[in-house]
Parts: structure tokens; C-alpha cells; sequence
């Protein structure tokens, strides 16, 4: 039977994915976003932004994230209070990135609530750190659109330009081969706990990222539509 693609009218509330880097949360963060016409918050496309930008942030930012740690946990919070609480978030956002400590999980279910949100539903990319080594570093991404491509698995039909724009594609400075490890560990140390911080709190919903793109996809909205 052909499975069941259709999406309620509208997702009001928030959505967080979860996961290692080079889980696939951005690329299906997008895709859930647009289904729901929400903003996609990435907590990394945001810096990346300021870092682009040459903002006072981003100088601050630029060298933390070059090394694969983390942003310290009171310029994520300023950042993110700030965009959930414009217009365009009062029908719900899919945060990609964000939490990432326990102590930026706490902050964020107290904004919620302050904000009239139902608490968060928490979708979980469950993956074996092993195999995210290749995603990453084949990781190319869109000057323009922010497009995500792999140079082993989804590579544009033009090399090194965006299928949706043409874009110029580029290799994010912290998917270089020896940013890989200190990211890893990052996410080990730091924001593995929260997999059983949201488990505990009946939250979490599990996907299995190793799939392919498609089947993941198939999952994930399963998870959203089921969960209302
Ligand atoms: P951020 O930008 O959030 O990066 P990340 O969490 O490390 O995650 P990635 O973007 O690497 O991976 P992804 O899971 O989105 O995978 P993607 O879909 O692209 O953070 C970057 C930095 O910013 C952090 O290190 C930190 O310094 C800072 N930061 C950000 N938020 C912060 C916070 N809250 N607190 C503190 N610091 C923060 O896919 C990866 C590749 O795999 C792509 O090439 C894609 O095409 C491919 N792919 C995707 N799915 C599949 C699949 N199913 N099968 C095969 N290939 C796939």
C-alpha cells in the first residue's frame, strides 16, 4: 500500500531533532518545514550566518565552531529567544541543532510555556558515530539556498553548482576531516544526555538514520502525524 504522504493543516508546536552531527536532521528539517510552512531554525545555519556576515557575534563564534565545540550555552539562548519570538513562529518551527546541552533543554521548555507552546516533540536520529564520517565530509552545501548535498550520495546534476539555483557549492570549515573527531566528542559529552533526559520525559521519538534519505523521511513524518 502506498504510504501516507498527506500532512495536517498546520503543525502548531515546536519540533526538535536530535542526533550527531552528519545525522541527516538538517536535510529532514527542511523537508518538514516546508510540508508545514514553518521556519526551519538551525542553530548552525543561524552562526554560520553571523560568521558570514563578519557580525560581532560571528567573530566570537567563528573560531569555537572551527574547532567543533560547542557555543557557549548564553549566546544560544540570547539567539534563539529572539527568533522563536518574531511572527512567523506563532504556527510552530522545527529547531535542527537546538537544544544541545541539558542546560539549553531546561531554558527552552520554560520559553515554551511562557510562549503558550505545548511541550516540544522530540525526534531522535539514531545513528552509529561510524558511519557519519563519510556523510560529513562529502557534506556541500549552497552558497544561496543553503541546499544539502553529498558527493557520494546526492550529488547535484551539475558538479559543484545547486540544482535549485546554481548556486556555488561550498565544504562547511568544520566538516574538514580533523573537525570530525572533536564534533563527535562534542556531541558524546554534551548532547548525548539528552536522549535520555527526553526519554525520561516520554518526548523522545526514535528514527533510524542510517536509512536512506527517503525511508527516513517516510519515518519522521509517521512520527509527526501520529503524535498530534
Ligand atoms: P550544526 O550546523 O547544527 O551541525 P551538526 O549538529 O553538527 O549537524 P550537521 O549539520 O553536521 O548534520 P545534520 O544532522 O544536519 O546532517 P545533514 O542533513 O546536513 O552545528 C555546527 C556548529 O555550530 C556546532 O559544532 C557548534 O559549534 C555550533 N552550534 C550550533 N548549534 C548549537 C547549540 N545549540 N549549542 C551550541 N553550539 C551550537 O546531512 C549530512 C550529510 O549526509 C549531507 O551531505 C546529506 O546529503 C547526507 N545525508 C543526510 N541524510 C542521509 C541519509 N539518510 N543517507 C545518506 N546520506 C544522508
Amino acid at each position: 500500500m502506498a504510504p501516507d504522504n498527506r500532512v495536517p493543516e498546520r503543525l502548531d508546536r515546536a519540533v526538535i531533532f536530535l542526533g550527531p552531527p552528519g545525522a541527516g536532521k538538517g536535510t529532514q528539517a527542511k523537508e518538514l518545514a516546508k510540508a508545514y510552512r514553518v521556519p526551519h531554525l538551525s542553530t548552525g545555519d543561524m552562526f554560520r550566518e553571523h560568521v558570514s556576515q563578519g557580525t560581532p557575534l560571528g567573530q566570537q563564534v567563528k573560531p569555537i565552531m572551527a574547532r567543533g565545540d560547542l557555543v557557549p550555552d548564553s549566546l544560544v539562548l540570547k539567539m534563539v529567544r529572539e527568533r522563536i519570538e518574531r511572527p512567523d513562529c506563532s504556527h510552530g518551527f522545527v529547531f535542527d541543532g537546538f537544544p544541545r546541552t541539558v542546560a539549553q533543554a531546561q531554558y527552552l521548555s520554560v520559553l515554551l510555556r511562557q510562549n503558550g507552546y505545548r511541550p516540544a516533540l522530540v525526534i531522535y536520529f539514531a545513528i552509529d558515530p561510524a558511519l557519519v564520517f563519510r556523510r560529513i565530509t562529502g557534506r556541500r552545501m549552497c552558497k544561496v539556498g543553503g541546499e544539502i548535498y553529498n558527493i557520494y550520495d546526492r550529488s547535484p546534476k551539475v558538479e559543484g553548482r545547486c540544482d535549485n539555483d546554481g548556486g556555488e557549492l561550498e565544504q562547511r570549515a568544520d566538516d574538514r576531516e580533523e573537525v570530525v573527531g572533536p564534533r563527535l566528542q562534542a556531541y558524546e559529552k554534551q548532547t548525548e544526555p539528552l536522549v535520555s533526559y527526553y526519554r525520561r520525559l516520554g518526548r523522545l521519538h526514535e528514527v533510524d538514520a542510517a536509512q536512506d534519505v527517503e525511508s527516513v523521511k517516510q519515518r519522521m513524518f509517521e512520527i509527526v502525524r501520529n503524535s498530534r
